[in-house]
């Protein structure tokens, strides 16, 4: 890695700028509970069934919208009805989207009665999103000072060979550049992990779980947890000096690793469980927005962790607003928005 990739001067978290997400957006159709697999030609009538906002940047904009939170969402959608139904869940935030010309992405959740699901996605959209959409959306706002997350980044193949230059140049613009990078579908091959090492140097912000944590290493998940420490130092080590991983962990919790210490938030009080799907993605948009709002990383964590914990409550999904939060996670996300000297630097915030 060289020295330039490796610091951040005067790289700032800017409350006045939009949270940029880049990556992927989908209709989900959920239906079950589906105990035996149908034989093929018969026809079977299910009782459960939602349709919702589905994909990582999906997920993650519904949990940011319902926070009221300042953000710009890059995505394409389909040019048909589906790809209407996503652009009217959010409104003027899909103002500016990409319309290819082609079927929106839909994925089939079914769902089975001990909890299990199954997906099944048609390519759409997803697989032609390119970097001149992505350029085009984000000549739209402001880059310096904002983060910008991708997600879903290997579900784009379009995407996927231009990522590095983009992050850099996002990176070199001022931008906090954070990287979710969810289960690779086809696991950790060599040619995932030589898009990883292309990125990593520009990625501020590592948001992964445990599962992906020795994925990334290429170590059972079991020899990961014997020594999470050292080996997120590893992981570190191909990020920039300053950076932050976040290893979210279920049940757990959340573990942080910055300037090389380690900080572990535990869920603080129990959580009726109905519906995990995308609670890494509402994580991201509770942690994200507390680190837009200057919070320091302790604080930060408990928001990832409230968000989370209150969308996988509920059923059918519904994203927390503010006032639906504990009052000391409300706090932090409604704090006054700061302006000119009172905002903080990267490194103050991470070391607060
Ligand atoms: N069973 C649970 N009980 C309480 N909180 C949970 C549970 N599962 C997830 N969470 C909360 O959601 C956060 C993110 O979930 P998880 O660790 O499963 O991330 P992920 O694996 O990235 O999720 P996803 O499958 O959506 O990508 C956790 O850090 C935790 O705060
Ligand atoms: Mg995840």
């Amino acid at each position: 890695m060289n020295a330039m990739t490796k610091s951040h001067p005067g790289i700032r978290p800017d409350p006045i700028r939009p949270i940029i997400s880049i990556g992927t957006i989908n209709v989900d159709q959920l239906m079950g509970p589906i105990a035996d697999w149908p034989q093929p030609g018969t026809e079977t009538v299910y009782p459960d069934y939602e349709m919702r906002i589905g994909g990582g940047c999906g997920n993650f904009g519904a949990a940011l919208m319902a926070l009221d939170a300042h953000q710009h969402i890059v995505v394409n959608v389909g040019k048909d009805a589906m790809g209407d139904w996503l652009c009217e869940q959010f409104g003027p935030l899909a103002d500016h989207w990409h319309r290819s010309d082609t079927v929106t992405s839909v994925t089939f959740g079914l769902t089975h009665p001990d909890k299990e699901r199954t997906f099944l996605s048609n390519e759409g959209h997803s697989s032609i999103f390119d970097a001149k959409m992505v350029r085009e959306m984000l000549s739209e706002t402001r880059v310096d000072g904002a983060i910008a997350l991708f997600v879903g980044t290997f579900l784009m193949p379009g995407l996927l060979p231009d990522c590095a230059s983009l992050m850099k140049e996002l990176h070199d613009s001022g931008a906090i550049v954070a990287l979710d990078t969810a289960w690779p579908t086809g696991g950790w091959s060599d040619d995932v992990q030589t898009h990883l090492e292309s990125w990593l140097g520009y990625v501020d912000i590592l948001l992964i779980n445990d599962a992906e944590a020795s994925g990334i290493l290429g170590i059972a998940q079991t020899e990961f947890a014997r020594d999470i420490e050292t080996y997120l130092a590893r992981i570190a080590d191909k990020l920039p000096s300053d950076a932050i991983i976040v290893v979210k962990r279920g049940a757990a919790g959340a573990t942080a690793f910055a300037g090389g210490n380690i900080l572990h938030v535990p869920v603080p009080g129990p959580v009726d469980v109905v519906d995990t799907v995308g609670a890494g993605d509402c994580f991201n948009a509770g942690f994200l927005m507390a680190l837009q709002m200057q919070a320091a990383l302790p604080d930060a964590l408990r928001a990832g962790i409230e968000v989370a914990g209150k969308a996988i409550a509920s059923n059918p999904r519904k994203y927390p607003e503010i006032s639906d939060l504990c009052p000391d996670v409300a706090a932090v996300l409604s704090a006054p928005v700061p302006t000119g000297e009172e905002i903080m630097t990267f490194d103050q915030v991470e070391n607060s």
